[in-house]
């Protein structure tokens, strides 16, 4: 499913109608290129799932947690991870957990992640620096059937 947006605020939205959608261990893979819209995207899920603390891109260590929302979230930025998989970082612990991943540049540690996921693809535009393209990708029925209730909020 593709979702063009024009905005920040279109982008956010979308994200925080996903936001109160998400369920327990659910993974998130946000993919695009730098400036895309990776982190912006994160912040929506953040107010959609109840989390008022301002979230920041995770450098220092690659996770930072939110736990006073609905469900915890687990956001990562595994860019400093590339070309080396992410194997024995104890990653799984956060995608086998009840709270949501949240994954920036997952192609990174492609071999680490669970086989069922929403993948978030943030497609810039040539002409227009505010519009997006954001494509959403699902894998498992879990994540199809919360793509058709995003559909419906949204329509
Ligand atoms: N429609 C849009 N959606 C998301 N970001 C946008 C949009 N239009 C402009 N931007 C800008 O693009 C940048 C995206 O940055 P960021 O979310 O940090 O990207 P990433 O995490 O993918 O590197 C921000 O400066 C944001 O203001
Ligand atoms: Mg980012």
């Amino acid at each position: 499913m593709n979702i063009e947006v024009n905005s920040v605020e279109e982008t956010q939205k979308i994200a925080e109608k996903l936001g109160q959608l998400v369920e327990p261990n659910m993974i998130l893979l946000l993919d695009g290129d730098l400036g895309a819209g990776k982190t912006t995207f994160a912040k929506g899920l953040a107010v959609g799932l109840g989390i008022t603390r301002n979230v920041k891109s995770p450098t220092f260590p690659i996770v930072r947690e939110y736990r006073e929302g609905r469900l915890p979230l687990f956001h990562m930025d595994v860019y400093r991870l590339e070309g080396m998989g992410g194997a024995d970082l104890g990653l799984d612990e956060y995608f086998n957990s009840d709270g949501v991943s949240v994954v920036e540049w997952s192609e990174f540690i492609q071999d680490e992640l669970p086989d069922d996921s929403l993948r978030i693809t943030l497609l810039k535009d040539e002409d227009d620096d505010n519009r997006r393209v954001i494509k959403l990708d699902s894998y498992g029925s879990q994540y199809t059937q919360m793509l058709e209730q995003l559909t419906k909020k949204n329509g």
